[in-house]
């Protein structure tokens, strides 16, 4: 190929800068041109009023300096409307106008369909995984997830030094979508006591129990992990809280992370406070760990397309990069039981086979 097109789409994660460097520099370097669209699936759209806010040409000095920011220099986007075929060809269409002949996605599962689609109505595409929620199967890790995770952990330190002065359980809720590895992850740097995340089932009568024993047994202050999607793993449903908590406030199908929180003191009897780390963990600057990755990724990426390769997710198994067809990326999930079984173990809330 001569000419390619790269674009960041989907939620942004730390690092997203280093893998679009990456891709620019490597195909300069293989004689390729490059052509960066802006806002994700929307730039390729061509919504704009003026196309320089759609897509602009790129050199080696358009991504200089960009290596340790957060965020992403050619911004991103969620574009619903690009799941439907129709949207997926007028971008193949716009593209080829532009003598485009390939492209690289940096994102994560949304950004994969759309590059899967691109890729079977003719226009070459390959995945580069980025996405703090490590949700893709095929590979071990993704861009921005090392950061967030640190993000994570250097604030749950704080909010231990808080927890251990007052003698209080602290819920703290990272994101993750429907994954629980940034939780898991964060629970066994941390220390914390117990990791609750969508792919386990738990019970808060049991949790209730856990920071009981954990009280107990002499702990100052107890730390739970909630990823945000764990309330779908729930076994009690809200009938039944309100019906057995008829004090507590819910009044809602979705608990926020203060009502876990009430609901955790009224079954533990032990003070309990919530704090949710949100935004946090997708910004900042990326660890050296992701820039690494996003560099390894971005440059392979690239590469394929010089050598006329498409329709492939490139990603890291084993500290190897690979790649696999890119419909197989989105298939499974990454959680590992083992890592979750040590938050219990570690944590000194669980015995080994409970
Ligand atoms: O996929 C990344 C992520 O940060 C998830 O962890 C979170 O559920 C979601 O994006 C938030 O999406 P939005 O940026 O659209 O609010």
């Amino acid at each position: 190929m001569k000419r390619i097109g790269v674009l960041t789409s989907g939620g942004d994660a730390p690092g997203m800068n280093a893998a679009v460097r990456a891709v620019v520099r490597t195909a300069r370097a293989n004689n390729m041109s490059v052509v960066g669209f802006k806002r994700g699936y929307n730039g390729m759209l061509m919504r704009s009023l003026s196309s320089s806010d759609d897509y602009f040409e790129m050199n080696s000095r358009s991504v200089s300096g960009i290596i340790h920011h957060g965020g992403t220099v050619l911004m991103t986007a969620r574009c619903m409307e690009f799941y439907k075929e129709e949207f997926q060809r007028m971008a193949v269409r716009n593209a080829k106008a532009l003598d485009i002949e390939g492209i690289v996605c940096i994102g994560g599962n949304g950004t994969f369909k759309g590059a899967e689609g691109l890729n079977r109505l003719g226009l070459p595409a390959v995945g580069v995984p980025a996405t703090i929620d490590n949700d893709l199967c095929y590979t071990e890790f993704t861009i921005g997830f090392d950061t967030a995770l640190n993000t994570a952990v250097e604030a749950v330190n704080r909010i231990r030094d808080t927890g251990d002065a007052h003698e209080r359980v602290f819920i703290v809720t990272v994101m993750g979508r429907d994954c629980g590895d940034l939780a898991v992850h964060t629970a066994l740097a941390c220390g914390a006591e117990a990791a609750i995340v969508p792919e386990v089932p738990w019970s808060i009568e049991k949790l209730g129990d856990t920071v009981h024993r954990g009280v107990v047994s002499g702990k100052r202050s107890m730390i739970l992990i909630f990823a945000e999607g764990a309330q779908a793993s729930m076994q009690e449903d809200i009938a039944y809280l309100k019906e057995h908590y008829p004090k507590l406030h819910v009044n809602a199908d979705k608990l926020s992370s203060s009502q876990f929180a009430e609901i955790v003191e009224a079954v533990s009897g032990h003070e309990t406070r919530a704090t949710v780390l949100g935004y946090t963990q997708r910004g900042g600057s990326p660890t050296a760990n992701d820039r690494i990755l996003a560099t390894r990724t971005g440059a392979y990426a690239a590469k394929l397309l010089a050598q006329g390769i498409g329709g492939r997710a490139v990603g890291v198994k084993g500290n190897r990069i690979i790649d696999v067809p890119i419909e197989d990326a989105m298939k499974g999930d990454n959680f590992d039981p083992e890592f979750y079984e040590l938050v219990g173990v570690t944590g000194y809330t669980r015995k080994a086979k409970e």
